[in-house]
């Protein structure tokens, strides 16, 4: 029931990796071999995480369907079945059932929302219509919750319409960061467009997570920002390694696949500590 936004203001830090694969390990391994029910939801236009994990068949029938994020934040188009027709119809979003994939074998199962490149047109809507798809986004969400014990939102590079549902309805937003000196610049606007939620709303835990991390020491980039007034509570004490398991080109459609075996063990063990210390799968769970 914990929603999960990975987010950042830059490119190539890892957000797709983070969700591709602290999603599978908990629908695999859970907390304490517990897998959870997991919702992967691809907000990135791009679409990089849906094309690892859908063939191009696959994916282009869902795209003509209309069956992607897309569909859950704007009106339906003929032949999407709506949640509930008769209420409101342009409020209410597709269920979640019409829009996710079912994916993986074994116990790795999880569900994904693939994206769409159409996407990109969504931050130039009119006002009303954003205003209408936050709405969509929050209601279904709110399903998702109830169908789900996790829910990973794989966002876009930069602050936008979409970035900002996704802190609205985020319990915990992580922040893959390279550990550079410069990476400070992107977490900063980061961690104030988090701030501009409004002070009834819960705010969303913040975790930055260093990601391609060369040595054992922190680098001074990295030491620098861990120093940084408003960065240093919110650093992970975990940390991923750069690691060219993680760098291959199909590397998001390995961890389905590969986490269970033995070769893999030091990797799958790095995200089930990654997963503990983000504290965010200790709800339910299916045996
Ligand atoms: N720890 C890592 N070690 C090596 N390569 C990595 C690591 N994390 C991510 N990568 C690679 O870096 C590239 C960008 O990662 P990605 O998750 O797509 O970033 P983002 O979603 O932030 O744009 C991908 O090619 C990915 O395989
Ligand atoms: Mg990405």
């Amino acid at each position: 029931m914990a929603v999960v936004a990975v987010m950042s203001m830059m490119g190539g830090v890892g957000k797709t990796t983070v969700v591709m694969h602290l999603g599978a390990m908990f629908a695999g391994y859970g907390v304490g071999g517990i897998g959870r029910r997991v919702l992967l939801i691809d907000f990135d236009p791009q679409a990089v995480l849906s094309h690892a994990l859908l063939s191009d068949k696959a994916y282009l029938a869902r795209v003509k369907a209309d069956r992607t994020c897309l569909a859950v934040l704007q009106e339906q188009r003929p032949g999407v079945a709506s949640a509930n027709p008769k209420k409101g119809a342009g409020l209410m979003p597709p269920s979640v059932k019409t829009v996710a994939v079912h994916l993986g074998k074994g116990r790795h199962v999880f569900d994904l929302v693939p994206s769409t490149l159409d996407l990109i047109n969504f931050n130039e809507q009119p006002i009303t219509r954003q205003k209408m798809a936050v709405q969509r986004f929050q209601r279904f969400i709110a399903e998702c919750r109830a169908q789900y014990d996790l829910i990973f939102i794989d966002c876009h590079p930069g602050r936008s319409c979409l970035s900002w549902m996704a802190v609205l309805n985020a319990d915990h937003i992580v922040i893959p960061s390279i550990p550079e000196e410069y990476t400070a610049l992107s977490i900063r606007p980061m961690m104030k467009f988090i701030a501009m939620l409004p002070a009834r709303r819960r705010s969303p835990r913040v975790h930055i997570l260093f990601n391609k991390v060369r040595q054992n020491r922190p680098s001074p980039g990295e030491a620098a920002i861990r120093e940084t007034t408003g960065f240093r509570g919110c650093c992970m004490t975990q940390t991923l390694r750069k690691d060219n398991a993680l760098a291959s080109p199909h590397y998001a459609q390995r961890p389905v696949r590969a986490i269970p075996t033995s070769k893999t063990g030091r990797a799958i063990r790095k995200w089930v500590q990654v997963g503990e210390e983000l504290g965010c799968g200790d709800s339910g769970g299916v045996e």
